[in-house]
């Protein structure tokens, strides 16, 4: 069963708040617990470094929407949970990327183009104050999605255009370089169009520019004092309330079950008083975030065990994905070993090597069952155990030459003294020289 690839990431600028819980966390740890879903959650701290110069910062906010997130349920056995910045194949990717990417792509990224429009309406230079790394946002972002050929990508609006533009990378790359290498998927943005977007202490949308925000894990006295400072109308106790534009109903609304809602509805048409409001509001939100709030606390206290979740979900991910596809990627733009494939003929295309090809071998044993090995010269790289069927150990070799070699398994064996990294080569020189030949 093929699942499909949903990928997520998360700048680590600041501190996981009720909005980011309700609009993202929250819905995201359901989604990943679907089984036809295979889900990569990242936090991406290179991004971070565009918009925050203060590294303690960095640091603190990456740590704390790490334990969030693990507090929430996100279960790092079940998806990739991962940090940009243990993903060397990425930068290495938005280097090849950038070598396609149109600048006039670039210059019409909404970020970029706002801060040029502020420096324009200021008089100043159009570029005063933008750094490259603002203006290449876009093409790390399609690292990010390219790398791990995701399909859907759930993004607010404002992102959409970073999904379109991480399509046009991955095509021009893939028109270029077709053949070379696998193809990128070309990725969806999955709009999310009613994402619950909740309103912040002053009303309006909470967001770390207004500085209105609930911190998601505020410690209970904390939480109390600023639900109480909500902003409301002047309406005495008994007078009747408009849910209409009410920020309270509204944050009650998010986490209420429907019966809850409507009977919180009942309550302001009966002119509940504000600090009642304000009170159940207070203990609807801290029923749900008490348990959580005390595994993010124990979490936040030990550092180390996130590191080592975050540092183990790297190692597992590179090794399965971004490892051997980078190494397709360098033979397909043309990083290659020099003394692999004879000399290169102008035009692009290779000679294929003469000397010890790899090859697979199939051939059926005396027990009836089908195996394969791959060979180079008289060396045996791989040793398969025996196949039902001569499709099935062919659908495995196809597999091998299609996605590369990750580890050795249960009916795939390294044959001696060989170690992975050799397979790998050798299977990307077979890529190679098939390509050539194509
Ligand atoms: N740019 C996204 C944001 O600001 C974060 C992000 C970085 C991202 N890389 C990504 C989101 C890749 C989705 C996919 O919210």
């Amino acid at each position: 069963m093929a699942r499909t690839r949903v990928l997520t990431g998360i700048t680590t600028s600041g501190t996981p708040h009720l909005g980011n819980y309700v609009g993202a966390i929250r819905p995201s740890v359901a989604a990943s617990r679907r089984a036809d879903v295979e889900s990569f959650y990242f936090l991406a701290d290179y991004h971070a470094l565009i918009k925050v110069s203060e590294p303690a910062r960095v640091q603190r906010s990456t740590l704390e929407i790490a334990a969030a997130w693990l507090a929430c349920g996100l279960d790092p056995e079940a998806v990739w949970f991962y940090r940009q910045s243990d993903i060397p194949e990425i930068p290495e990717l938005t280097w090849f990327l950038s070598c396609v990417a149109g600048k006039g792509v670039l210059n019409r990224a909404h970020a970029y183009k706002a801060a040029v429009d502020r420096n324009a309406a200021e008089g100043e230079d159009p570029d005063a104050g933008v750094t490259a790394g603002l203006f290449m946002y876009p093409v790390l972002m399609a690292a990010d999605i390219l790398l791990f050929d995701a399909q859907q990508v759930p993004v607010g609006r404002d992102q959409v255009q970073h999904i379109e533009m991480a399509r046009d990378f991955g095509q021009r790359f893939n028109h270029l370089y077709g053949g070379g290498a696998a193809p990128f998927v070309l990725p969806e943005a999955a709009i999310e169009e009613q994402v619950a977007t909740l309103p912040g202490l002053d009303g309006r949308k909470m967001s770390k520019s207004y500085d209105n925000t609930i911190p998601l894990f505020a410690p209970r006295e904390q939480l109390r004092k600023l639900i109480f400072s909500i902003v409301t109308d002047s309406r005495a106790p008994g007078e009747p309330k408009d849910t209409q534009g009410s920020a309270l109903f509204e944050l009650y609304q998010a986490f209420a079950s429907a019966e809850e809602t409507a009977a919180m509805r009942r309550a302001f048409a009966d002119g509940i008083a504000w600090s009642d409001a304000k009170q159940a509001l207070f203990e609807r939100i801290d029923a749900e975030l008490a348990p959580m709030r005390e595994k993010y606390e124990s979490l936040i206290a030990a550092p180390e065990k996130i590191e080592m979740v975050l540092r183990d979900g790297a190692a597992r991910l590179r090794e399965r994905y971004a490892i051997p596809r980078l190494r397709a990627l360098r033979v397909a733009v043309g990083l290659r070993d020099l003394g692999e494939g004879g000399p290169a003929e102008p035009g692009g295309k290779r000679k294929p090597a003469q000397a010890a090809l790899p090859v697979f071998k199939q051939y059926r044993e005396a027990d009836g069952r089908f195996h394969f090995k791959l060979v180079e010269g008289e060396r045996v790289l791989l040793q398969s155990a025996g196949f039902d069927s001569p499709r099935d150990a062919g659908a495995r070799i196809a597999a091998l030459k299609r996605e590369g070699f990750a580890c050795a398994d249960a009916l795939l064996a390294l044959g001696e003294g060989v170690d992975a990294a050799a397979v790998r080569e050798a299977l990307d020189a077979l890529r190679a020289a098939e390509e050539a030949k194509a």
